[in-house]
């Protein structure tokens, strides 16, 4: 009732089934990973040329690109790009500036990261201790906006102003996403809007202005734009929905964190928010961020045995539903379809 999200096909939707999604320009879609690994092979070196200065800075930065990630941004912005491309009628080839911002994106998110796990004070991260662990907070803090600035650097090499105002708005909704992160709502509808918001601005602005800037790049109209920017963000949602349901299902060692981090966090995420529908009990608990005695357990419990975990899978399935609605319209290339099939494996990680 309360969720704000894009319809599908006008609409009409079925479970499961998107009638826009028809032409396929190859019979099997090729790996994602696979088609995307040529214009990849150079990422994380690039990005170490980029932080070329003092020897300690240097140290901390080239700590997490380490070549070691799976690089699913800047993946999914080569991969828009060459579609983009060939939707405008050059060859798929990518431009140097839509080099740049996938191995921007790559930086902006990292940057984030380094800083979340200082708000978070996790020590911990892909199986690695953090930066704020090893050399401790303050030098994490000075990291993180170091390798922003040598984002934003890059960003203004490329010489566009309307690609730098685009990913400009990235790093100000990853603020913001943070702050939302910080406050909680009172009434459940205002929560779950209030989620959303906070997961698009988080986690899906990222890879949808991404996606905007390098069609801004080759084409022309406002249109094209739209779809790359809209694929960008349904996928980003429905990203950051699986990954909050894989805090609840997930063994602990699998996602490099332990289980419930969110609720030991104090973050009532999807599945919690689904599951007070059935268990009133956790809005109380909500609204202490989970910070009683016994409270995560609790919680934990609850949503077990409520459909939250359900519901929140089947939210991010519509995502990415009108994810491959909107990359549909562009015309069919392997890169296309290979964006199509990357849905299919967003929600089926377990990752
Ligand atoms: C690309 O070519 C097709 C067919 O020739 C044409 O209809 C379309 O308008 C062209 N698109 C662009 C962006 O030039
Ligand atoms: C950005 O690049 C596009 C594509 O080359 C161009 O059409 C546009 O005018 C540029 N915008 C600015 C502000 O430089």
């Amino acid at each position: 009732v309360f969720f704000p999200w894009t319809r599908c096909c006008g609409g009409n939707s079925r479970k499961g089934s998107c009638c826009c999604r028809t032409i396929h320009s190859d019979a099997k879609p090729k790996d994602p990973f696979t088609l995307a690994q040529k214009d990849l092979k150079s990422l994380y070196d690039d990005i170490r040329k980029e932080l070329f200065v003092s020897k300690e800075l240097k140290h901390l930065c080239d700590y997490y690109f380490d070549g070691k990630g799976k690089a699913i941004r800047p993946m999914i912005v080569v991969l828009m790009a060459r579609a983009l491309n060939i939707h405008s009628n050059r060859s798929g080839d990518l431009l140097p500036g839509q080099r740049a911002i996938a191995m921007i994106s790559e930086m902006i998110h990292t940057a984030s990261l380094v800083h979340d796990d200082v708000i978070d004070g996790s020590d911990k991260r892909r199986g690695k201790r953090t930066i704020n662990e090893i050399w401790g907070e303050r030098k994490a803090i000075l990291a993180g906006d170091f390798i922003l600035s040598a984002a934003s650097m890059a960003l203004a090499r490329i010489g566009n102003i309307t690609v730098v105002k685009v990913l400009s708005q990235v790093i100000e909704d990853l603020v913001r996403g943070e702050f939302m992160q910080l406050g909680s709502k009172e009434t459940e509808n205002e929560r779950f809007k209030h989620y959303l918001e906070k997961t698009f601005k988080k986690t899906a602005s990222l890879i949808a202005n991404s996606c905007k800037a390098v069609s801004i790049l080759v084409n022309s109209d406002p249109e094209v734009h739209e779809i790359a920017f809209q694929y960008g963000k349904n996928v980003g949602i429905a990203f950051q929905l699986v990954d909050d349901v894989l805090d609840f299902t997930s063994g602990a060692s699998q996602l490099g964190k332990p289980c419930a981090a969110d609720l030991k966090l104090g973050l009532a995420t999807g599945p919690v928010l689904f599951a007070c529908q059935q268990f009133p009990e956790l809005h109380a608990m909500i609204m202490r961020r989970f910070t009683s005695k016994g409270d995560v357990d609790q919680a934990w419990q609850y949503v077990l045995q409520s459909d939250g975990v359900q519901q929140t899978t089947y939210l991010a399935q519509r995502y990415c539903q009108e994810a491959i609605r909107q990359i549909s319209m562009l015309r069919p290339s392997a890169e296309r379809d290979a964006l199509i099939r990357l849905t299919e494996m967003v929600l089926t990680r377990d990752k």
